[in-house]
Order: structure tokens, then C-alpha cells, then sequence
């Protein structure tokens, strides 16, 4: 499962200090700011965050910049031709998600990556453009924006054309990666783009994007118009015919983002506000917890075997939910109050013993309706007037598919991958699914980002997602109980080492040093499949401590950086 695509090795060098237990802490680590935060996986979309917000944007303006920024300096994860999700929370309590998250096109079919003998094509769902989806994150932005801006769309973009007309310095986690990335994009493209053209990368090199920049003065002349019609469609058509790809004009056109009432539920007293299907991420998220609670996670200690163990029981008891039910709400009936249903998920829990590891083979779903009446990158944002917005958005595997639009300077995703492209047949994070998640033309692939806010007696309390794939909804699961259960500060939760287990494969795996050895050997005792592995998720976070003060809470596994407002 561990993946190449998305654990440079430079990430797993620069963070071995991040793994050691921390104690318990009553006051900010991180960066604080008495006014707003903003967390993002590159410093220059965090200043362009900020200065948003000193502008007098909101945290919806200010995510439109960021979003864009990263799309610039941060290409292998932000993206204007990925999807999406934001769960909002405004200052006044009203709590929205916005789903922009890819849609299969409509000559795409439910076989599509079969061969006649009904075999999977190996790596068909991606590389090039077959892969890709049709792209949501403009509409997304724009739409978020139409209903929420404050600050004229235009000024909002024009950060975002400058960082790719002017250029920007890579950072030395970026070069490598470029590097690593290079022959792929060189193959898939057969020709250079300003990601390859210059032979080898190095820390301080500056990335300029001259065709993308033209792509966002498109956009911020024309709005959504300037991305899913006129010249950028065309070019995306020319793109599209050159590799064989299926995303029609149609589909460009008839591309929508989805208003969507998140998912809530309460973990000790906390209100939990998550990202609904098409992710998985807040069911999910709110599946574990509610199968953790019971256990005093505080008392048996941060990553103590029975802590782990009982994270990762709940854990594979949720994979195995989602496998068999998630998908799509257009398009499947999803048992979501049955899943969520606490007596259902006690039930799951019924088998659980403190000394034994459960078998996934042994092991399938559960039955809900008894009970019914995740390269991506995330940023976290809370604006000068209390509000909040949690934002995940990918091309999915890092550069996506590997296609650069031609004359657009843009990556394509290759966000199809993340359908079940066959029964059982595990996809790029490890993750099996069945019919719920088959393809269909102008369905939604089902994800797991997990995109949450968090209350506090009725307050504002946590902003926090990530990025890694199927590993979104256990880094984010782990990062809340830091804080909740073991009173870590935002900047030690996102620092803290971390493990992950999914069901299928039936395997611990756990960041070097998350686990110290009695506990490895306790917990291969109880009969877990332990592996260590690289970086597992990049949470990038804000908590709000009494008397308002943020916490940005930065994840060291990559360039991310916190940035406050300051003081007036
Ligand atoms: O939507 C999903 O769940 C995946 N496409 C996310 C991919 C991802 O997180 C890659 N990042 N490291």
C-alpha cells in the first residue's frame, strides 16, 4: 500500500523528529494570531491567504486565492482541473459543504478498464486521459464565491496569475519531487512543459507557467465561463482528442457543483461537522469515533497498544462499511443514518476483544439497514470574523494523470481511479470497492477527504483536514483524539506519528517511530499485521483556544506553514 507517488523520500527524511510521544501540553505550539489562520501546504498560499484576509475577504475569499495559488505553486496536489470539498462553518453556527468533486464523463462505462477478458489494464486508470474526470475545482471556487464572497472574484484570481507570469521558488521538497515526476510527464506528454523543461530542478529554481498563467486571466476575466468554455474548453477538446480522453463539451457544460448538509454526529461532548457522500470522509470519520468512545483513550495513553488496537478495530470495521455501501448519493441508496446509527455501530463493535486483532478475511460489512429510519492537498482557514472553512482538493495521484493541457499550462486529474474499476480490484490507495462505486457516466467517484469542523459548546472550536488517500480519514480520526483525548496542542496533534489500517489489506502500518517497540510487540501479539511505512496524511490544521486565540497547526511531513493576521 505504501506509495511511491505520494511519500517523497524527502519527506520521510525531514520528519523523523515528528514521531516521538508528546506530553500533555496547555498552551499553543504552533503559530497563534488573536484574529484569523490561515494553514496551507506551501508558505506563498498561506501569505496569499493572509493578505486576503487583511484585505477584508472572508475565509471564502480567501480560499478562492489559496485554492488557485496552489494550483500554481503547489502543482503536484493543487489543481483548477481536480475536485473537491469545503465544509464551511460561518460565524452565526450555519454549517454548509460544497461538493466540486470530478464527475465520469459521459462516454465513460462501467468496464471501461477491462480488457475483452474482463482483466484490469494495468495502470488505465492512471495515466493519461483516460483518466481523468471531469474537472469541478473552478465551478467549485465560483460558486463558493457567488454565494459567500466578499471581495470581487477578479482581485481574488489575480494573486494566483502573478505566482505563474512571474514565477516562484521551489522549495527543496518540490524540486525532488519535480524531479521524480519529470520522465512520467515527459512520457505521457511527449513534449516539455515548464514542469520538465529545464533537465533537472534544484532548491531556489524559479517555476514560471506562462500557459497557465493565460489560463487564470481567462478565469478571471470570464469566471467559470473562462475555464469550461471559450478557449480553455477548446483546448482541453484538443487535449482530449489527442489522447483518445472521453471528456466531451457537454460534460464541460453541464458541470455543477452540489450544495451538500454535512454530516454531524458528537464525540465526547464535541460536534463533529464532516464532508457527506460522495465521501466517505465525515461517515467515516464519525464511524470510528462513535466506536472509540466507549473506550477511555486518555487513560490507556497516546499510542498505547490498546489505544491502537482500538482504533484500528474501529477502523477496519469502517473500511469495510464503506467498500460495501459508499458511493455516490445521485446515483445509491446510502444507509447513512444506519451507518452513523450508534446502537448499529455497538453491534459492530459487539466481537471486539482487547486481546485479539480481528481477521479481515473473516470479516465483511455490516448491516445497517436493520438500524435505518485518498496527491490531494487540504487548507484550513478561519477568517477575522469567526468563520471557517475546511478545504481538501486533488488531481488525485500526485500531477494527476500526468496530461498537460496543451497551450493551458494545467494538469488533468486522474481522479477515475478512485471508482471500483472492478470488483475487489484495489485501487491506488489499497482501497476494494463493489457496485456502489462502479462507474456510471456523470457519477461522482467516491473519496475520502474529510474536510471537518469541529464545536465546542456550540463555538468554534477546530478546523482540520488532509491529504494520503484512503489514510485521510484515520489521520484526520487520530489528529481529533490528540487534541480531545490527550490534550495535544494543534502543532503537536499534526506532529504526532500516526498509523493506518483499512480492512483490506489486512495490515498495520504504522510511521517510523509512531509505535515504540513494546508496543509493536504487544500489538503483533494481539495478532495485528504491523509494517512500518513513510508519511502517512498532511493535516493542516487550526484550534481555537479559550479566549479566541487560533493555533495554526502546520504538518512538518511537507512544506506546510502556518500564517496568523496580524495584530491591527
Ligand atoms: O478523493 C480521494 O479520496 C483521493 N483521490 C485522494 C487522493 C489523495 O489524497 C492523494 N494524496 N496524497
Amino acid at each position: 500500500m505504501q506509495n511511491p507517488l505520494f511519500i517523497p523520500v524527502s519527506v520521510l527524511l525531514a520528519f523523523t523528529f515528528a514521531c516521538t510521544p508528546q506530553s500533555k501540553q496547555h498552551e499553543p505550539k504552533g503559530v497563534t494570531s488573536g484574529r484569523a489562520m490561515v494553514v496551507t501546504a506551501h508558505p506563498l498560499a498561506s501569505a496569499a491567504g493572509v493578505s486576503v484576509l487583511g484585505k477584508g475577504g472572508n475565509a471564502v475569499d480567501a480560499a478562492v486565492t489559496v485554492e488557485l495559488c496552489l494550483a500554481v505553486c503547489y502543482p503536484n496536489a493543487g489543481n483548477i482541473a481536480g475536485g473537491g470539498f469545503m465544509v464551511i462553518r460561518m460565524h452565526d453556527g450555519t454549517a454548509v459543504s460544497l461538493d466540486y468533486r470530478e464527475k465520469a464523463p459521459m462516454r465513460a462505462s462501467r468496464d471501461m478498464y477491462l480488457d475483452s477478458l474482463g482483466n484490469v489494464i494495468q495502470g488505465s486508470s492512471l495515466h493519461g486521459h483516460r483518466a481523468c474526470g471531469v474537472p469541478g475545482t473552478v465551478a467549485g471556487l465560483f460558486e463558493a464565491h457567488r454565494r459567500y464572497g466578499m471581495l470581487p472574484w477578479d482581485e481574488l484570481v489575480a494573486p494566483a496569475v502573478r505566482m505563474a507570469s512571474e514565477g516562484f521558488p521551489l522549495t527543496e521538497i518540490q524540486a525532488a519531487d519535480l524531479n521524480r515526476a519529470g520522465s512520467r510527464l515527459l512520457r505521457i506528454n511527449g513534449r516539455k512543459t515548464a514542469l520538465t523543461g529545464k533537465g533537472l530542478w534544484h532548491a531556489g529554481d524559479t517555476l514560471v507557467q506562462p500557459e497557465l498563467a493565460l489560463t487564470l486571466e481567462r478565469i478571471r476575466d470570464m469566471g467559470r465561463d473562462g475555464f469550461y468554455r471559450g478557449e480553455t474548453a477548446r483546448l482541453i477538446m484538443e487535449e482530449m482528442e489527442r489522447g483518445k480522453g472521453l471528456i466531451s463539451n457537454a460534460d464541460l457544460d453541464a458541470y455543477e457543483p452540489v450544495w451538500r448538509t454535512p454530516v454531524t454526529g458528537m464525540y465526547r461532548g464535541y460536534r463533529i461537522i464532516s464532508m457527506p457522500p460522495p465521501s466517505s470522509g465525515g461517515v467515516g470519520l464519525l464511524q470510528m469515533l462513535a466506536m472509540v468512545e466507549p473506550f477511555d483513550l486518555g487513560k490507556m495513553g497516546w499510542n498505547r497498544p490498546d489505544a491502537v488496537h482500538v482504533m484500528v478495530e474501529s477502523a477496519r470495521r469502517m473500511y469495510a462499511d464503506r467498500a460495501a455501501y459508499l458511493g455516490d448519493p445521485e446515483f445509491v441508496e446510502i444507509p447513512v443514518e444506519g451507518l452513523l446509527n450508534r446502537d448499529y455501530l455497538k453491534d459492530r463493535m459487539a466481537g471486539f476483544n482487547m486481546r485479539q486483532a480481528g481477521n479481515s478475511s473473516q470479516f465483511g460489512e455490516g448491516d445497517p439497514s436493520a438500524w435505518e429510519s485518498e496527491e490531494t492537498t487540504h487548507y484550513s482557514i478561519v477568517d477575522p470574523m469567526g468563520n471557517a472553512l475546511a478545504g481538501t482538493t486533488t488531481l488525485n495521484g500526485s500531477y494527476g494523470s500526468g496530461v498537460i493541457v496543451k497551450g493551458g499550462g494545467f494538469l488533468l486529474n486522474n481522479q477515475m481511479d478512485d471508482f471500483s474499476i472492478k470488483p475487489g480490484f484495489p485501487n491506488l490507495y489499497g482501497l476494494v470497492g463493489g457496485e456502489a462505486n462502479a462507474i456510471a457516466p456523470g457519477k461522482r467517484m467516491l473519496s475520502s477527504m474529510t474536510p471537518t469542523v469541529v464545536e465546542k459548546e456550540g463555538k468554534l472550536f477546530m478546523v482540520l483536514g488532509s491529504p494520503g488517500g484512503s489514510t485521510i480519514i484515520t489521520s484526520v480520526f487520530q489528529v481529533l483524539i490528540n487534541v480531545i483525548d490527550h490534550h495535544m496542542s494543534m502543532q503537536q496533534a499534526v506532529e504526532a506519528g500516526r498509523f493506518h489500517h483499512q480492512w483490506l489489506p489486512d495490515t498495520l502500518y504504522c510511521e517510523n517511530r509512531a509505535l515504540d517497540r513494546t508496543c509493536l510487540r504487544t500489538l503483533t501479539k494481539k495478532g495485528h499485521h504491523v509494517r512500518r511505512r513513510g508519511a502517512i496524511g498532511r493535516v493542516d490544521a487550526v484550534l481555537v483556544w479559550p479566549g479566541g486565540i487560533l493555533e495554526g497547526g502546520a504538518d512538518p511531513r511537507g512544506d506546510d506553514t502556518a500564517m496568523g493576521l496580524e495584530p491591527r
